[in-house]
């Protein structure tokens, strides 16, 4: 029986795990998100420590696994994310997804950490049964919301929105530091590390960040966008069925008003990922302002969505409720290596791990 072997990653396996990507949508065969990137190791390269291991028989790539392992806000504490686990198709039930995760487990422990979790897609029961038989439970959800933005927006006058200014990281970082106060896994910035953090994700930086002024001249609310296609393109490779209904609905109202896209399966979804949002929780209007602004310049941008990922009670989801909405759910599956797990709510989503 031929045997199956872990190594690390090696730059030259990059085209090879490309192709095997395409083979491997995550859901069912009602509803499946497909990903399409240019390099498998430009996510990686946002985190401070990550490792892959690539299973591997007779030579032939069967399957990789990602993690990359996190401080804690308890200053000691370590917990790692599996980024990713694929299996190609032809390898498949036979233990090696199995034999995957028990290496980034152990590579997790042995960097200190004291559980791991992952996130999986509402429709991919393949993944969710095998991290259930793996010893992990589902510890709660993400929702990640989608704007369809097609049509330009008023935005109350109120409400003064600019590009930030250097001199106005740190009450923007106050404001981003408060808001997500006491939510799972968020680390407060200091004005020097949110600016790091600006520049070192590709293809966010100052210029893609905004803020907005209410009464008083204080900064009320704040996002940035980030065009996270540049890292990873996504798609339905199995479109769900009510974006089938709603394309043949828009396909008739299309004549008489604006509608939104409906992309179609197999196509990019062109969108941007709104970051590091927050607003003053007594001025919920101003951060619709910003949405409705960021809405609009996407359409300039020629985007179709505009996307976050948040916990189900985060303020910001009743925010973008406002407008008109797509959303789905991802699972968090976790898994303690010591003791009891922690409460994963509510939660801070990390954009980096967003990349599908
Ligand atoms: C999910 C995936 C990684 C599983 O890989 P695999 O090597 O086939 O998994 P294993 O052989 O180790 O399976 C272990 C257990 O997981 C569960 N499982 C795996 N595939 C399953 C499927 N298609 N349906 C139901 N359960 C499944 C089973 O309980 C299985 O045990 P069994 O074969 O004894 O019944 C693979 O299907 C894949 O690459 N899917 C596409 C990419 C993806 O969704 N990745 C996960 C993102 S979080």
């Amino acid at each position: 029986m031929p045997v199956i072997s872990i190594r690390s990653f090696d730059d030259r396996d990059n085209q090879n795990m490309l192709e095997i990507e395409r083979l491997c949508p995550q859901g069912d065969e009602n509803c499946a998100l497909g990903v399409d990137k240019k390099d498998i190791i430009a996510r990686y390269k946002m985190y401070d420590n990550w490792d892959v291991f690539v299973a591997e028989e007779e030579g032939k790539i069967a399957g990789w696994i990602g993690l990359t392992v996190k401080p804690a806000s308890n200053r000691n504490g370590k917990y790692a994310y599996i980024t990713e686990v694929m299996v190609h198709p032809v390898f498949r039930r036979s233990g090696v997804a199995t034999k995957l995760v028990k290496e980034a487990e152990e590579k997790a422990l042995e960097m200190g950490s004291s559980y791991t979790y992952s996130y999986i897609y509402e429709s991919n029961n393949a993944s969710k049964s095998l991290f259930g038989k793996l010893g992990y439970s589902r510890v709660g959800e993400i929702k990640t919301p989608a704007i369809p933005t097609y049509k330009k927006l008023d935005i109350p006058p109120e409400y003064s929105i600019k590009l930030i200014d250097k001199t106005e990281i740190v009450d923007a970082v106050g404001l981003i530091n408060k808001y997500n106060s006491g939510f799972m896994h968020f680390l407060p910035f200091e004005a020097q590390t949110f600016e790091a953090r600006l520049k070192s994700v590709p293809w966010y930086g100052s210029e893609n960040f905004w803020v907005v002024r209410g009464e008083n001249n204080k900064i009320v609310a704040c996002a940035g966008l980030w065009d996270s296609s540049k890292l990873a393109d996504i798609y339905y490779a199995r479109e769900p069925t009510a974006m089938k209904i709603m394309r043949s609905i828009f396909g008739v109202l299309n004549h008489i008003t604006k509608v939104p896209k409906v992309t179609s399966e197999g196509e990019n979804l062109e969108l941007l990922y709104i970051a590091d949002y927050a607003f003053d929780k007594r001025q919920p209007e101003a951060m619709l302002a910003l949405l409705k602004h960021l809405s609009n310049l996407s359409i300039d941008m020629d985007q179709d969505y505009l996307m976050t990922a948040v916990d189900p009670e985060d303020g910001f989801l009743a925010v973008m409720k406002k407008l008109k909405l797509q959303i789905e759910t991802w699972s968090i599956f976790a898994k303690s290596f010591e003791g009891d797990l922690p409460a994963f709510n509510p939660f801070y989503v990390d954009i980096k791990d967003m990349i599908p």
